[in-house]
């Protein structure tokens, strides 16, 4: 399967100009949305869906990224790092951790830090995931820094009663759908995926059978036709997107902050490569931006600042 099959909605002469980013929190400032590479561009499609006024700003981290599989205290510096960045240069009102090993490892932290900001997280689904199955048992895919972590293993125990949950680190998956966009071939993204499910038991609808597949990583929605393709049509997956964009609508409103006039813009930035996120959103996005910029986000000042 080649990624450049897939259909790419938005033609490049449709993208906006640049403009500049207003400071302070203000109903027309932007929400921030970021994750470690393009796996968050998932949230965003459904941020926007769902609030089409609203001005986002995108931080792709993949200059270093995968954060996967190196642990919390770099995680959570990454974190603040892009946390204070966003707020410096973009003045956002909102901050969304569109990366499920980011909330995992860091939302205490960047609450703590900015208590005048509402943040929102996205965690794997197993709740939904439970009450949508019909045999209980639940297959939960993600990163090793996302289902080894604390929050990860509190969540899991205060559902234990309502299914059984088969969890599988993916080492390797995210970083490999990354590469994916840059080289246009899923092939390698594609071999992990099979690695990973065949490891997990029996799919399908009987009893005893996983019937439901959590995706605890954004990067995964990307594959998420290729993961449908090998657990077999009874088995449901479950994603964060759109529950996540809903939760966020209801912090604006309670902060009296959603933007009334639009259209919203949708800015894309990057640690990494411009190129490979701009290729990313247009064929993913399925809506203009304007062109992703390299961004060298400064060191985060010391904790307590
Ligand atoms: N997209 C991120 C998540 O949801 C992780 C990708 C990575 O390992 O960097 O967990």
């Amino acid at each position: 399967m080649r990624l450049n099959s897939l259909p790419c909605p938005v033609p490049a002469e449709a993208l906006l100009p640049s403009t500049l980013t207003r400071a302070g929190i203000q109903p027309t400032a932007p929400v921030g949305v970021f994750d470690s590479g393009i796996g968050g561009l998932s949230v965003l499609k459904a941020l926007h869906a769902e609030l089409p006024l609203e001005h986002f700003v995108y931080l792709d981290d993949s200059g270093f990224a995968p954060y996967g599989e190196r642990g919390d205290a770099y995680v959570t510096e990454r974190s603040r790092v892009v946390t204070q960045h966003l707020r410096r240069h973009h003045g956002i009102k909102a901050l969304v951790i569109a990366c499920n090993t980011a909330t995992m490892a860091a939302v205490a932290q960047l609450r703590t830090e900015h208590p005048d900001l509402p943040i929102i997280g996205v965690e794997p689904g197993l709740k939904p995931a439970a009450a949508a199955s019909h045999t209980k048992r639940v297959g939960v895919i993600g990163t090793r820094g996302t289902v080894t972590s604390a929050k990860f293993h509190a969540l899991r125990r205060s559902l234990q009663d309502q299914a059984e949950y088969v969890v599988q680190p993916c080492d390797g998956l995210a970083d490999a759908i990354h590469r994916s966009v840059a080289s246009a071939d899923l092939s390698n993204a594609i071999a992990l995926c099979q690695k990973y499910i065949s490891t997990m038991g029996r799919f399908g609808a009987q009893a005893g059978e996983i019937d439901t597949l959590v995706l605890g990583c954004t990067h995964y929605v990307f594959v998420q036709d290729q993961l449908a393709a090998l657990v077999g049509p009874q088995v449901q997956i479950v994603s964060t997107g759109e529950p996540v964009a809903r939760h966020t609508r209801r912090l604006l409103e309670a902060a009296q902050t959603l933007a009334s006039a639009g259209p919203g813009r949708v800015q894309l930035t990057t640690t990494g490569d411009p190129a490979l996120l701009q290729a990313a959103a247009r064929c993913w996005l399925g809506f203009a931006t304007e062109p992703a910029f390299e961004v060298r986000p400064e060191q985060a000042l010391p904790l307590g600042l």
